[in-house]
């Protein structure tokens, strides 16, 4: 590369990824194909509209790219719509909402303090700005509300209800969230932009056949570039005419709300790069990776309640764990940090019902979706383990901190990074 001085920063973090343990669970290493796709002239190209109705010649082959990652999507999720546009995760439900909503109209996604994400309603959001949102919440003991959340819906009547999270340890009970949002006719979305991964893998139960629309992020457990996908049924899409909202029309309304609605360009190069990771997904082995991000998430929890970390809902049933850490007596932040020094990534998060601000919160949050990539089980997960509560209890002190990044350093010479 000519440009020196990005060329440098490019082999400096992947140094860092390299020699570090990421646990941000929503972050992920992809494959060398994956990287290839992304660094392609696709993304020379501009292609606005859908394959064999664009707005501009020479699409030819981008069709057949964007054909594949639909199909691609369909097979892997057994669904019969997937627009595989949305450039990220937002834009995917900000366009979920035009599909579904008016501004103005009731929407409700669970608050962002109880492991909701922004895009779920949050009041500086433009889902909370735009729609009038109505926010559940998990309860004392950090398990979805259910009771609460029927009750809000028989109140508020909301046109849609998010249901997803990216601090939410357990896993979603679909069913019961279908008969939920059928108390109001409300659309049932299910964004499982964190738990895509497990569901394909079977490691997660899938709300394929019982939500009406699923948005899932395309970079984290599902290991592909970032970059998103709806997915649906319904009748076949046809962007080109208006159409009411009801079921049936849910293909068009989603491909009609990404664009004329929201979107230009499709990013060309990095739909390749969709269409490599769900290959890769649809793989026997991504399977066995699915349970064993699960497997290595609670040998970590157990190790970690073993010597006295409190977890939200006291486990983990999926690939993250939320701690709480007033009884320890430090902050996220400084936890966050002591645990940086040591060369394990992870991110200050609030818990349920936090007593400290949102921006200072008492928590952190941590997953193995990275790790397990990178090979590693559940012999390392115990060694995590031990790093972490060394780490903590030593925050502050720069040289046994360090001590740790050196012995991180030389476990992850065993488990180098895709290639
Ligand atoms: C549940 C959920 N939805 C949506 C998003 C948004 O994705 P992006 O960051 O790609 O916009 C995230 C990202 O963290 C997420 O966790």
């Amino acid at each position: 590369m000519n440009d020196t001085a990005i060329a440098r920063l490019i082999a400096a973090e992947e140094k860092r990824q390299r020699e570090g343990l990421e646990m941000i669970p929503s972050e992920n290493h992809t494959s060398s194909d994956v990287l290839k796709a992304l660094g392609s002239r696709l993304t020379d190209k501009y292609s606005e509209g859908y394959p064999g109705i664009r707005y501009y010649g020479g699409c030819e082959i981008v069709d057949e790219v964007e054909n594949l990652a639909r199909k691609r999507a369909q097979a892997l999720f057994g669904v019969s719509h997937a627009n595989v546009q949305p450039y990220s995760g937002s834009p995917a439900n900000m366009a979920v909402y035009f599909a579904l909503a008016d501004p103005g109209d009731t929407v409700m996604g669970l608050e962002l303090y109880y492991g909701g994400h922004m895009t779920h309603g949050l009041k500086v959001n433009f889902s909370g700005k735009w729609f009038n949102s109505v926010q559940y919440r998990t309860g004392k003991d950090g398990y979805l509300d259910y009771g609460a959340m029927a009750a809000l819906v028989q109140e508020h009547k909301p046109k849609l209800i998010f249901v997803g999270a990216t601090a939410y340890p357990r896993v979603f009970d679909w069913q019961k969230l279908r008969d939920i949002a059928d108390l109001a006719q409300s659309f049932l979305v299910a964004d499982i932009s964190h738990i895509a991964g497990l569901v394909v893998a079977g490691a997660h139960p899938s709300p394929v056949g019982i939500a009406d629309v699923i948005t899932t992020t395309t970079h984290k457990t599902l290991r592909g570039p970032r970059g998103a996908i709806i997915l649906c049924n319904g009748l076949p899409s046809n962007p080109l005419k208006r159409a009411e909202r009801v079921k049936e029309n849910l293909p068009t309304l989603i491909d009609r709300a990404i664009i004329p609605g929201l979107q230009g360009g499709p990013h060309n190069h990095q739909t390749a790069a969709i269409a490599v990771a769900l290959h890769e997904a649809a793989q026997p082995a991504f399977k066995e990776y699915g349970r064993q991000i699960v497997a290595n998430a609670k040998t970590l929890a157990a190790a970690l309640s073993s010597v006295g970390y409190e977890l939200v809902t006291g486990g983990t049933d999926n690939h993250l764990l939320l701690i709480d850490l007033t009884n320890k007596n430090i902050k996220g932040a400084d936890a966050e940090k002591a645990l940086g020094m040591a060369g394990i990534t992870v991110n200050k998060n609030t818990v349920p019902f936090d007593s400290r601000p949102p921006f200072d919160p008492s928590g952190i949050r941590l997953g193995t979706p990275a790790l397990t990539t990178r090979g590693m089980k559940e012999t390392e997960m115990e060694q995590v383990a031990q790093w972490i509560d060394r780490a903590i209890t030593a925050h502050g002190n720069e040289k046994k901190l360090t001590a740790i990044k050196q012995e991180v350093r030389a476990l992850t010479e065993a488990f180098p990074l895709p290639n």
